[in-house]
Protein backbone atom coordinates (compact mmCIF):
# COMPACT_ATOMS: atom_id res chain seq x y z
CA UNK A 1 0.00 0.00 0.00
CA UNK A 2 1.28 3.40 -0.69
CA UNK A 3 2.52 5.53 2.31
CA UNK A 4 1.44 8.70 0.26
CA UNK A 5 -2.09 9.40 -0.61
CA UNK A 6 -2.97 9.63 -4.28
CA UNK A 7 -4.52 12.05 -6.37
CA UNK A 8 -5.73 10.11 -9.99
CA UNK A 9 -5.68 12.80 -12.80
CA UNK A 10 -7.27 11.19 -16.11
CA UNK A 11 -9.62 12.77 -18.34
CA UNK A 12 -12.69 10.81 -17.51
CA UNK A 13 -13.58 9.87 -13.97
CA UNK A 14 -14.26 6.15 -13.82
CA UNK A 15 -18.21 6.88 -14.62
CA UNK A 16 -20.04 9.27 -16.17
CA UNK A 17 -22.92 11.58 -15.21
CA UNK A 18 -26.41 11.22 -17.10
CA UNK A 19 -29.73 12.89 -16.64
CA UNK A 20 -32.48 10.34 -15.45
CA UNK A 21 -35.14 12.47 -17.53
CA UNK A 22 -37.94 10.81 -14.93
CA UNK A 23 -36.38 12.19 -12.06
CA UNK A 24 -34.61 14.92 -13.31
CA UNK A 25 -31.39 13.90 -11.27
CA UNK A 26 -28.07 13.00 -12.46
CA UNK A 27 -26.76 9.86 -12.13
CA UNK A 28 -23.68 7.38 -12.35
CA UNK A 29 -22.94 5.00 -15.37
CA UNK A 30 -19.37 3.11 -15.40
CA UNK A 31 -17.12 3.91 -18.04
CA UNK A 32 -15.34 1.16 -20.32
CA UNK A 33 -12.06 1.33 -21.56
CA UNK A 34 -8.69 -0.15 -19.80
CA UNK A 35 -7.93 2.58 -17.78
CA UNK A 36 -10.92 2.84 -15.89
CA UNK A 37 -10.94 -1.23 -15.15
CA UNK A 38 -7.66 -1.11 -13.95
CA UNK A 39 -6.84 2.52 -12.04
CA UNK A 40 -10.62 2.70 -10.20
CA UNK A 41 -10.22 0.21 -7.82
CA UNK A 42 -6.96 1.46 -6.30
CA UNK A 43 -8.56 5.16 -6.10
CA UNK A 44 -11.47 3.40 -3.72
CA UNK A 45 -8.86 1.27 -1.76
CA UNK A 46 -6.41 3.91 -0.75
CA UNK A 47 -9.05 6.48 0.04
CA UNK A 48 -7.80 8.74 -2.95
CA UNK A 49 -8.72 11.50 -5.01
CA UNK A 50 -9.62 11.43 -8.81
CA UNK A 51 -9.97 14.34 -10.72
CA UNK A 52 -11.57 14.01 -14.45
CA UNK A 53 -14.23 14.90 -16.78
CA UNK A 54 -17.49 14.29 -15.78
CA UNK A 55 -19.49 13.86 -19.51
CA UNK A 56 -21.40 17.11 -19.21
CA UNK A 57 -20.48 20.31 -20.12
CA UNK A 58 -22.26 22.85 -17.56
CA UNK A 59 -21.36 25.81 -18.89
CA UNK A 60 -20.75 28.17 -16.22
CA UNK A 61 -22.20 25.97 -13.39
CA UNK A 62 -20.96 23.95 -11.02
CA UNK A 63 -21.12 19.91 -11.49
CA UNK A 64 -22.50 18.00 -8.68
CA UNK A 65 -21.33 14.34 -8.04
CA UNK A 66 -23.99 12.46 -6.85
CA UNK A 67 -23.44 9.01 -4.56
CA UNK A 68 -23.57 5.93 -6.21
CA UNK A 69 -26.56 4.38 -6.08
CA UNK A 70 -27.34 1.43 -3.84
CA UNK A 71 -27.73 -1.03 -6.54
CA UNK A 72 -24.41 -0.43 -8.47
CA UNK A 73 -22.22 -3.09 -7.84
CA UNK A 74 -19.27 -1.81 -10.02
CA UNK A 75 -15.89 -1.38 -8.96
CA UNK A 76 -16.23 2.34 -8.45
CA UNK A 77 -19.38 2.51 -6.76
CA UNK A 78 -17.16 2.57 -3.48
CA UNK A 79 -15.93 5.74 -4.79
CA UNK A 80 -17.76 8.37 -2.30
CA UNK A 81 -18.44 11.92 -3.86
CA UNK A 82 -15.92 13.85 -1.95
CA UNK A 83 -13.48 11.66 -3.68
CA UNK A 84 -13.97 13.28 -6.70
CA UNK A 85 -13.01 16.96 -8.22
CA UNK A 86 -14.84 17.08 -11.44
CA UNK A 87 -13.08 19.18 -14.97
CA UNK A 88 -15.62 21.11 -16.33
CA UNK A 89 -14.73 22.35 -19.71
CA UNK A 90 -16.89 24.70 -22.26
CA UNK A 91 -18.13 22.65 -24.65
CA UNK A 92 -16.06 23.85 -28.26
CA UNK A 93 -12.84 23.86 -26.09
CA UNK A 94 -12.91 20.12 -24.91
CA UNK A 95 -14.21 19.28 -28.66
CA UNK A 96 -11.16 20.53 -29.91
CA UNK A 97 -8.97 18.95 -26.88
CA UNK A 98 -10.42 15.43 -27.05
CA UNK A 99 -12.12 14.67 -30.18
CA UNK A 100 -9.44 17.07 -32.27
CA UNK A 101 -6.16 16.56 -30.20
CA UNK A 102 -6.61 13.60 -28.21
CA UNK A 103 -8.79 11.64 -30.59
CA UNK A 104 -7.68 12.91 -34.17
CA UNK A 105 -3.72 13.21 -33.51
CA UNK A 106 -2.37 11.20 -30.78
CA UNK A 107 -4.03 8.28 -30.68
CA UNK A 108 -3.34 7.55 -34.44
CA UNK A 109 -0.01 8.60 -33.79
CA UNK A 110 1.02 6.89 -30.44
CA UNK A 111 -0.50 3.92 -31.83
CA UNK A 112 1.69 4.19 -35.67
CA UNK A 113 -0.61 5.18 -37.79
CA UNK A 114 0.01 7.90 -38.49
CA UNK A 115 -2.10 8.37 -42.07
CA UNK A 116 -4.90 8.72 -40.17
CA UNK A 117 -3.48 11.53 -37.47
CA UNK A 118 -4.57 15.24 -38.54
CA UNK A 119 -2.05 18.37 -37.10
CA UNK A 120 -3.84 21.42 -36.45
CA UNK A 121 -1.60 24.18 -34.37
CA UNK A 122 -5.61 25.19 -32.93
CA UNK A 123 -6.02 21.98 -31.45
CA UNK A 124 -2.62 21.57 -29.60
CA UNK A 125 -3.31 25.42 -28.16
CA UNK A 126 -6.86 24.13 -27.14
CA UNK A 127 -4.75 20.95 -25.70
CA UNK A 128 -1.92 23.28 -24.07
CA UNK A 129 -4.98 25.08 -22.47
CA UNK A 130 -6.96 22.47 -20.83
CA UNK A 131 -4.17 20.02 -19.47
CA UNK A 132 -3.86 23.81 -17.91
CA UNK A 133 -7.02 22.86 -15.85
CA UNK A 134 -6.41 20.02 -15.28
CA UNK A 135 -3.24 21.31 -13.60
CA UNK A 136 -5.09 24.11 -11.69
CA UNK A 137 -7.55 21.05 -10.22
CA UNK A 138 -4.84 18.67 -9.42
CA UNK A 139 -2.98 21.29 -7.03
CA UNK A 140 -6.68 22.01 -5.15
CA UNK A 141 -6.69 18.15 -4.87
CA UNK A 142 -2.82 18.29 -3.38
CA UNK A 143 -3.94 21.16 -1.44
CA UNK A 144 -6.80 19.05 0.18
CA UNK A 145 -4.65 16.19 0.89
CA UNK A 146 -1.84 18.38 2.28
CA UNK A 147 -4.15 19.63 4.61
CA UNK A 148 -5.71 16.49 5.91
CA UNK A 149 -2.09 15.65 6.62
CA UNK A 150 0.84 17.79 6.90
CA UNK A 151 3.56 15.40 7.21
CA UNK A 152 2.62 13.58 3.94
CA UNK A 153 3.92 14.20 0.47
CA UNK A 154 0.82 13.78 -2.02
CA UNK A 155 1.53 11.36 -5.27
CA UNK A 156 -0.06 13.26 -8.27
CA UNK A 157 -0.63 10.02 -10.90
CA UNK A 158 -1.15 11.37 -14.20
CA UNK A 159 -3.15 9.01 -16.60
CA UNK A 160 -2.83 8.80 -20.62
CA UNK A 161 -1.88 10.79 -23.82
CA UNK A 162 -4.43 13.42 -22.94
CA UNK A 163 -2.58 14.70 -19.50
CA UNK A 164 0.88 14.68 -21.76
CA UNK A 165 1.32 18.68 -20.50
CA UNK A 166 0.26 18.77 -17.02
CA UNK A 167 3.38 17.82 -14.90
CA UNK A 168 5.18 21.21 -15.53
CA UNK A 169 2.14 23.29 -15.13
CA UNK A 170 1.32 21.00 -11.48
CA UNK A 171 4.73 21.64 -10.48
CA UNK A 172 5.51 25.47 -10.67
CA UNK A 173 1.86 25.89 -9.16
CA UNK A 174 2.37 23.73 -6.00
CA UNK A 175 6.50 25.53 -5.88
CA UNK A 176 4.55 28.65 -5.55
CA UNK A 177 2.27 27.50 -2.77
CA UNK A 178 4.52 25.90 -0.81
CA UNK A 179 2.83 22.45 -1.56
CA UNK A 180 5.25 19.57 -2.08
CA UNK A 181 4.40 16.61 -4.16
CA UNK A 182 5.56 13.97 -6.50
CA UNK A 183 4.59 13.30 -10.07
CA UNK A 184 4.29 10.19 -11.31
CA UNK A 185 2.85 9.34 -15.13
CA UNK A 186 1.64 6.35 -17.05
CA UNK A 187 0.97 5.69 -20.82
CA UNK A 188 -2.35 3.60 -21.17
CA UNK A 189 -1.44 3.33 -24.99
CA UNK A 190 2.06 2.23 -26.79
CA UNK A 191 4.50 4.96 -27.09
CA UNK A 192 5.99 5.15 -30.55
CA UNK A 193 9.39 5.17 -32.32
CA UNK A 194 11.30 8.01 -32.87
CA UNK A 195 10.45 8.20 -36.34
CA UNK A 196 6.89 8.30 -35.51
CA UNK A 197 7.04 10.74 -33.04
CA UNK A 198 8.89 13.27 -34.95
CA UNK A 199 6.20 13.50 -37.64
CA UNK A 200 4.37 15.49 -34.40
CA UNK A 201 5.41 19.34 -34.96
CA UNK A 202 5.52 20.31 -31.32
CA UNK A 203 7.30 16.89 -30.22
CA UNK A 204 9.83 19.02 -28.25
CA UNK A 205 7.35 20.66 -26.01
CA UNK A 206 5.43 17.59 -25.80
CA UNK A 207 8.78 15.48 -24.39
CA UNK A 208 9.23 18.26 -21.80
CA UNK A 209 6.01 18.33 -20.55
CA UNK A 210 6.14 14.33 -19.86
CA UNK A 211 9.91 14.84 -18.30
CA UNK A 212 8.05 17.28 -16.00
CA UNK A 213 7.52 14.08 -14.03
CA UNK A 214 9.51 12.26 -11.63
CA UNK A 215 8.51 9.26 -12.60
CA UNK A 216 6.91 7.39 -16.06
CA UNK A 217 5.49 4.46 -16.72
CA UNK A 218 4.74 2.41 -19.93
CA UNK A 219 3.12 -1.07 -20.11
CA UNK A 220 6.10 -3.05 -21.43
CA UNK A 221 9.81 -2.16 -22.06
CA UNK A 222 9.44 -1.46 -25.97
CA UNK A 223 7.48 1.52 -25.30
CA UNK A 224 10.08 2.47 -22.43
CA UNK A 225 12.84 2.33 -25.02
CA UNK A 226 10.80 4.50 -27.86
CA UNK A 227 10.51 7.28 -25.11
CA UNK A 228 14.03 7.27 -24.11
CA UNK A 229 15.60 6.93 -27.54
CA UNK A 230 13.14 9.85 -28.55
CA UNK A 231 14.47 12.06 -25.54
CA UNK A 232 17.89 11.68 -26.98
CA UNK A 233 17.39 12.42 -30.25
CA UNK A 234 15.13 15.35 -29.93
CA UNK A 235 16.06 16.95 -26.58
CA UNK A 236 19.54 15.79 -26.69
CA UNK A 237 18.88 14.17 -23.35
CA UNK A 238 21.61 12.03 -21.39
CA UNK A 239 20.11 8.49 -21.01
CA UNK A 240 21.18 4.84 -19.61
CA UNK A 241 19.11 2.29 -21.48
CA UNK A 242 20.10 -0.18 -19.26
CA UNK A 243 19.02 1.64 -16.13
CA UNK A 244 15.67 3.27 -18.12
CA UNK A 245 17.17 6.39 -17.35
CA UNK A 246 16.97 10.29 -18.73
CA UNK A 247 18.61 13.19 -17.48
CA UNK A 248 16.99 16.32 -17.85
CA UNK A 249 17.40 20.19 -16.87
CA UNK A 250 19.92 17.91 -14.28
CA UNK A 251 17.27 15.50 -12.71
CA UNK A 252 17.37 12.01 -13.59
CA UNK A 253 13.89 10.39 -14.60
CA UNK A 254 13.01 6.72 -13.70
CA UNK A 255 11.41 5.02 -17.14
CA UNK A 256 9.19 1.71 -15.80
CA UNK A 257 7.94 -0.83 -17.80
CA UNK A 258 4.95 -1.50 -15.96
CA UNK A 259 2.53 -3.86 -17.74
CA UNK A 260 -1.16 -3.46 -16.13
CA UNK A 261 -3.46 -6.18 -15.36
CA UNK A 262 -7.01 -6.72 -14.07
CA UNK A 263 -8.61 -7.68 -10.93
CA UNK A 264 -8.01 -11.68 -11.34
CA UNK A 265 -9.95 -13.01 -8.76
CA UNK A 266 -12.75 -10.24 -8.63
CA UNK A 267 -13.19 -11.98 -12.58
CA UNK A 268 -13.03 -15.63 -12.02
CA UNK A 269 -15.78 -14.77 -8.94
CA UNK A 270 -17.82 -13.61 -11.60
CA UNK A 271 -17.32 -16.30 -13.81
CA UNK A 272 -18.17 -18.83 -11.51
CA UNK A 273 -21.37 -17.31 -10.30
CA UNK A 274 -22.76 -15.85 -13.57
CA UNK A 275 -25.67 -17.43 -15.40
CA UNK A 276 -25.32 -18.64 -18.79
CA UNK A 277 -26.01 -15.87 -21.51
CA UNK A 278 -24.82 -17.81 -24.78
CA UNK A 279 -25.28 -21.65 -25.64
CA UNK A 280 -21.98 -22.63 -26.36
CA UNK A 281 -21.36 -26.71 -26.74
CA UNK A 282 -20.15 -29.11 -29.00
CA UNK A 283 -22.94 -28.31 -32.23
CA UNK A 284 -22.58 -24.78 -31.57
CA UNK A 285 -18.85 -23.18 -30.89
CA UNK A 286 -18.82 -19.43 -29.78
CA UNK A 287 -16.20 -17.35 -31.08
CA UNK A 288 -16.24 -13.82 -28.97
CA UNK A 289 -14.45 -10.55 -29.65
CA UNK A 290 -14.86 -8.24 -27.29
CA UNK A 291 -13.52 -4.19 -27.96
CA UNK A 292 -14.33 -0.53 -28.21
CA UNK A 293 -15.53 0.09 -31.86
CA UNK A 294 -11.70 1.46 -32.68
CA UNK A 295 -9.65 1.13 -35.52
CA UNK A 296 -6.84 0.37 -33.91
CA UNK A 297 -8.68 -3.26 -32.75
CA UNK A 298 -8.48 -5.30 -36.17
CA UNK A 299 -12.24 -5.63 -36.72
CA UNK A 300 -12.40 -5.39 -39.78
CA UNK A 301 -9.41 -7.75 -40.53
CA UNK A 302 -11.20 -10.30 -38.09
CA UNK A 303 -14.60 -10.21 -39.85
CA UNK A 304 -12.40 -10.74 -43.06
CA UNK A 305 -10.74 -14.14 -41.55
CA UNK A 306 -13.88 -15.21 -40.33
CA UNK A 307 -15.40 -14.78 -43.54
CA UNK A 308 -12.71 -16.74 -44.96
CA UNK A 309 -13.00 -19.75 -42.23
CA UNK A 310 -16.40 -20.32 -43.18
CA UNK A 311 -15.06 -20.72 -47.12
CA UNK A 312 -12.44 -22.22 -46.33
CA UNK A 313 -13.94 -24.90 -43.99
CA UNK A 314 -17.18 -25.15 -44.06
CA UNK A 315 -17.69 -27.57 -41.69
CA UNK A 316 -18.29 -24.60 -39.70
CA UNK A 317 -21.29 -23.59 -40.95
CA UNK A 318 -24.19 -24.11 -38.60
CA UNK A 319 -21.85 -25.35 -35.86
CA UNK A 320 -20.02 -22.00 -35.59
CA UNK A 321 -20.97 -18.37 -34.28
CA UNK A 322 -19.37 -15.39 -33.73
CA UNK A 323 -20.29 -13.09 -31.38
CA UNK A 324 -18.24 -9.49 -31.69
CA UNK A 325 -19.03 -6.53 -28.69
CA UNK A 326 -18.55 -3.91 -30.02
CA UNK A 327 -18.64 -0.56 -27.50
CA UNK A 328 -19.76 2.43 -29.22
CA UNK A 329 -16.56 4.88 -28.57
CA UNK A 330 -15.90 8.72 -29.60
CA UNK A 331 -18.56 8.65 -31.65
CA UNK A 332 -18.05 12.79 -33.45
CA UNK A 333 -14.83 11.63 -34.78
CA UNK A 334 -14.77 10.89 -38.26
CA UNK A 335 -12.65 7.77 -38.44
CA UNK A 336 -15.35 6.19 -35.64
CA UNK A 337 -18.16 7.12 -37.88
CA UNK A 338 -17.10 5.55 -41.01
CA UNK A 339 -15.81 2.45 -39.07
CA UNK A 340 -19.03 2.16 -37.64
CA UNK A 341 -20.91 2.26 -41.44
CA UNK A 342 -17.82 -0.32 -42.66
CA UNK A 343 -18.69 -2.95 -39.87
CA UNK A 344 -22.52 -3.01 -40.69
CA UNK A 345 -22.20 -3.05 -44.19
CA UNK A 346 -19.89 -5.99 -43.67
CA UNK A 347 -21.77 -7.98 -41.41
CA UNK A 348 -24.64 -7.40 -42.99
CA UNK A 349 -23.23 -8.85 -46.23
CA UNK A 350 -21.69 -11.87 -44.83
CA UNK A 351 -25.03 -12.89 -42.47
CA UNK A 352 -27.01 -12.29 -46.26
CA UNK A 353 -24.52 -14.53 -48.10
CA UNK A 354 -24.12 -17.31 -45.33
CA UNK A 355 -27.52 -17.52 -43.02
CA UNK A 356 -29.75 -20.84 -43.18
CA UNK A 357 -32.76 -20.44 -41.70
CA UNK A 358 -31.81 -21.60 -38.15
CA UNK A 359 -28.06 -20.26 -38.18
CA UNK A 360 -26.37 -16.88 -38.67
CA UNK A 361 -23.14 -16.79 -38.69
CA UNK A 362 -22.48 -13.28 -37.16
CA UNK A 363 -24.35 -11.65 -34.01
CA UNK A 364 -23.40 -8.35 -33.56
CA UNK A 365 -23.75 -6.08 -30.43
CA UNK A 366 -23.50 -2.74 -30.33
CA UNK A 367 -23.42 -1.40 -26.79
CA UNK A 368 -21.93 -1.61 -23.75
CA UNK A 369 -21.85 -4.89 -21.49
CA UNK A 370 -21.23 -4.90 -17.51
CA UNK A 371 -19.05 -7.01 -16.35
CA UNK A 372 -20.63 -9.62 -14.84
CA UNK A 373 -22.38 -10.45 -17.82
CA UNK A 374 -19.16 -9.75 -19.45
CA UNK A 375 -17.82 -12.59 -17.10
CA UNK A 376 -20.21 -15.31 -18.39
CA UNK A 377 -19.49 -14.12 -22.54
CA UNK A 378 -15.95 -15.24 -21.60
CA UNK A 379 -16.98 -18.46 -19.81
CA UNK A 380 -19.18 -19.20 -22.52
CA UNK A 381 -16.97 -19.11 -25.72
CA UNK A 382 -14.75 -21.62 -27.55
CA UNK A 383 -12.44 -18.93 -28.48
CA UNK A 384 -11.66 -15.37 -27.92
CA UNK A 385 -9.88 -13.14 -30.97
CA UNK A 386 -7.88 -10.50 -29.38
CA UNK A 387 -6.30 -9.23 -32.40
CA UNK A 388 -5.68 -5.76 -32.61
CA UNK A 389 -3.41 -3.86 -35.49
CA UNK A 390 -1.95 -1.87 -32.30
CA UNK A 391 -2.32 -2.15 -28.84
CA UNK A 392 -1.32 -0.85 -25.73
CA UNK A 393 -1.68 -3.71 -23.79
CA UNK A 394 -5.46 -4.97 -24.56
CA UNK A 395 -6.97 -6.43 -20.92
CA UNK A 396 -9.60 -8.54 -22.80
CA UNK A 397 -7.09 -10.91 -23.32
CA UNK A 398 -6.67 -11.11 -19.07
CA UNK A 399 -10.09 -10.60 -18.72
CA UNK A 400 -10.68 -14.09 -20.87
CA UNK A 401 -8.42 -16.02 -19.54
CA UNK A 402 -9.66 -15.37 -15.77
CA UNK A 403 -13.07 -16.59 -16.62
CA UNK A 404 -11.91 -19.80 -17.96
CA UNK A 405 -13.32 -21.59 -14.75
CA UNK A 406 -14.76 -24.48 -16.49
CA UNK A 407 -13.58 -26.02 -19.39
CA UNK A 408 -11.48 -24.14 -20.86
CA UNK A 409 -11.18 -21.88 -24.68
CA UNK A 410 -8.91 -20.89 -26.81
CA UNK A 411 -7.24 -17.69 -26.64
CA UNK A 412 -6.03 -15.79 -30.08
CA UNK A 413 -3.76 -13.16 -30.06
CA UNK A 414 -1.97 -10.48 -31.65
CA UNK A 415 1.80 -10.41 -31.18
CA UNK A 416 1.10 -6.14 -32.05
CA UNK A 417 -0.81 -5.75 -28.28
CA UNK A 418 1.12 -5.25 -25.17
CA UNK A 419 -0.41 -8.09 -24.01
CA UNK A 420 1.34 -10.46 -26.71
CA UNK A 421 4.62 -10.07 -25.15
CA UNK A 422 4.39 -12.29 -22.24
CA UNK A 423 0.62 -14.22 -23.06
CA UNK A 424 2.92 -16.67 -24.51
CA UNK A 425 0.48 -19.81 -24.47
CA UNK A 426 -1.74 -17.98 -26.78
CA UNK A 427 -2.38 -18.67 -30.22
CA UNK A 428 -0.57 -15.76 -31.51
CA UNK A 429 -1.54 -14.70 -35.04
CA UNK A 430 -0.70 -11.96 -37.46
CA UNK A 431 -4.08 -10.21 -38.17
CA UNK A 432 -3.23 -8.74 -41.51
CA UNK A 433 -2.52 -12.81 -42.74
CA UNK A 434 -6.00 -13.30 -43.68
CA UNK A 435 -4.83 -16.83 -44.48
CA UNK A 436 -3.27 -17.90 -41.45
CA UNK A 437 -5.64 -15.83 -39.41
CA UNK A 438 -8.19 -18.59 -40.51
CA UNK A 439 -6.08 -21.21 -39.92
CA UNK A 440 -5.39 -19.94 -36.75
CA UNK A 441 -9.21 -19.99 -35.59
CA UNK A 442 -10.16 -23.13 -37.33
CA UNK A 443 -6.82 -24.81 -34.93
CA UNK A 444 -8.95 -23.33 -31.82
CA UNK A 445 -12.13 -23.97 -32.82
CA UNK A 446 -10.49 -27.88 -33.09
CA UNK A 447 -7.58 -27.87 -30.52
CA UNK A 448 -7.77 -30.99 -28.12
CA UNK A 449 -8.58 -30.55 -25.01
CA UNK A 450 -5.36 -31.74 -23.47
CA UNK A 451 -3.45 -29.14 -25.19
CA UNK A 452 -6.47 -26.32 -24.30
CA UNK A 453 -5.88 -27.16 -20.88
CA UNK A 454 -2.27 -27.08 -20.73
CA UNK A 455 -2.16 -23.87 -22.34
CA UNK A 456 -5.04 -21.80 -20.20
CA UNK A 457 -3.57 -23.40 -16.92
CA UNK A 458 -0.32 -21.70 -17.67
CA UNK A 459 -1.67 -18.83 -19.06
CA UNK A 460 -3.83 -18.23 -15.74
CA UNK A 461 -0.52 -19.01 -13.34
CA UNK A 462 0.74 -16.43 -14.92
CA UNK A 463 -1.83 -13.83 -14.85
CA UNK A 464 -3.39 -14.79 -11.48
CA UNK A 465 -0.03 -13.82 -9.71
CA UNK A 466 0.35 -10.57 -11.87
CA UNK A 467 -2.81 -9.30 -11.15
CA UNK A 468 -3.82 -5.37 -11.40
CA UNK A 469 -2.41 -4.99 -7.10
CA UNK A 470 1.00 -6.80 -8.87
CA UNK A 471 0.38 -3.59 -11.04
CA UNK A 472 0.09 -1.23 -8.48
CA UNK A 473 2.93 -2.52 -6.02
CA UNK A 474 5.16 -1.98 -8.89
CA UNK A 475 4.14 1.18 -9.35
CA UNK A 476 4.21 2.58 -6.14
CA UNK A 477 7.70 0.82 -5.80
CA UNK A 478 8.95 2.99 -8.29
CA UNK A 479 7.77 5.84 -7.25
CA UNK A 480 9.46 4.90 -3.23
CA UNK A 481 12.46 5.13 -5.11
CA UNK A 482 12.10 8.85 -5.44
CA UNK A 483 13.36 11.19 -2.85
CA UNK A 484 10.90 13.87 -2.30
CA UNK A 485 13.05 16.96 -3.91
CA UNK A 486 12.00 20.21 -3.24
CA UNK A 487 14.70 21.56 -5.10
CA UNK A 488 13.33 19.59 -8.27
CA UNK A 489 11.52 22.42 -10.53
CA UNK A 490 9.86 21.60 -13.75
N1 LIG B 1 -15.53 -3.45 -21.46
C1 LIG B 1 -16.71 -3.33 -20.78
N2 LIG B 1 -17.89 -3.58 -21.44
C2 LIG B 1 -17.94 -3.95 -22.74
C3 LIG B 1 -16.72 -4.08 -23.43
C4 LIG B 1 -15.54 -3.82 -22.77
O1 LIG B 1 -16.72 -3.03 -19.59
O2 LIG B 1 -19.02 -4.14 -23.29
C5 LIG B 1 -14.26 -3.26 -20.74
C6 LIG B 1 -13.45 -4.54 -20.75
O3 LIG B 1 -13.95 -5.42 -19.77
C7 LIG B 1 -12.05 -4.05 -20.49
C8 LIG B 1 -12.07 -2.65 -21.11
O4 LIG B 1 -13.44 -2.31 -21.36
O5 LIG B 1 -11.80 -3.96 -19.11
C9 LIG B 1 -11.31 -2.59 -22.40
O6 LIG B 1 -9.95 -2.51 -22.10
P1 LIG B 1 -8.83 -2.89 -23.15
O7 LIG B 1 -7.52 -2.74 -22.48
O8 LIG B 1 -9.08 -4.23 -23.73
O9 LIG B 1 -9.01 -1.86 -24.36
P2 LIG B 1 -9.22 -0.26 -24.38
O10 LIG B 1 -10.69 -0.05 -24.48
O11 LIG B 1 -8.62 0.28 -23.13
O12 LIG B 1 -8.52 0.18 -25.62
C1 LIG C 1 -8.33 3.67 -23.84
C2 LIG C 1 -7.56 4.87 -23.36
C3 LIG C 1 -8.26 5.51 -22.17
C4 LIG C 1 -9.71 5.83 -22.53
C5 LIG C 1 -10.41 4.58 -23.06
C6 LIG C 1 -11.83 4.88 -23.54
O1 LIG C 1 -8.35 2.74 -22.83
O2 LIG C 1 -6.24 4.48 -23.01
O3 LIG C 1 -7.62 6.69 -21.78
O4 LIG C 1 -10.41 6.33 -21.41
O5 LIG C 1 -9.67 4.05 -24.16
O6 LIG C 1 -11.83 5.92 -24.47
P1 LIG C 1 -12.60 7.32 -24.21
O7 LIG C 1 -12.12 8.22 -25.29
O8 LIG C 1 -14.03 6.97 -24.32
O9 LIG C 1 -12.25 7.79 -22.85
Amino acid sequence: QSTSPMVVVANRLPFVLKKNEATGLFERKQSAGGLVTAVAPVVVETGGLWVGWSGLHLEGKEVVIPEADPSDKSPTAGLKSEQVIPVNIESQLFDDYYNGQCNATFWPLFHSMPDRAVFNEDKWKAYRKVNEEFARLTVVAVKKLTERNPEQVPLVWLQDYHLLLAANSIRAACDEQGLRVKIAFFLHIPFPSWDIMRLFPWDDELLQGILGCDSIGFHIEDYCLNFIDCCQRRLGCRVDREQMLVEHNSFTVGVHPLPISIPYERFCQMAMAAPQVVKNNEKMQIILGVDRLDYTKGLTHRIKAFEHLLEKYPEHKENVTFLQIAVPSRTDVKEYQELKENLDQMIGRINGRFSTPNWSPIRYIYGCISHDQLAAFYRDSSVALVTPLRDGMNLVAKEYVACQTGDPGVLVLSPFAGAGNSMLEALQVNPFETNDFSDTIHRALTMPKDEKELRMRQLQRRERERDVEFWLQSFLKSVDCLKDDPAKKG
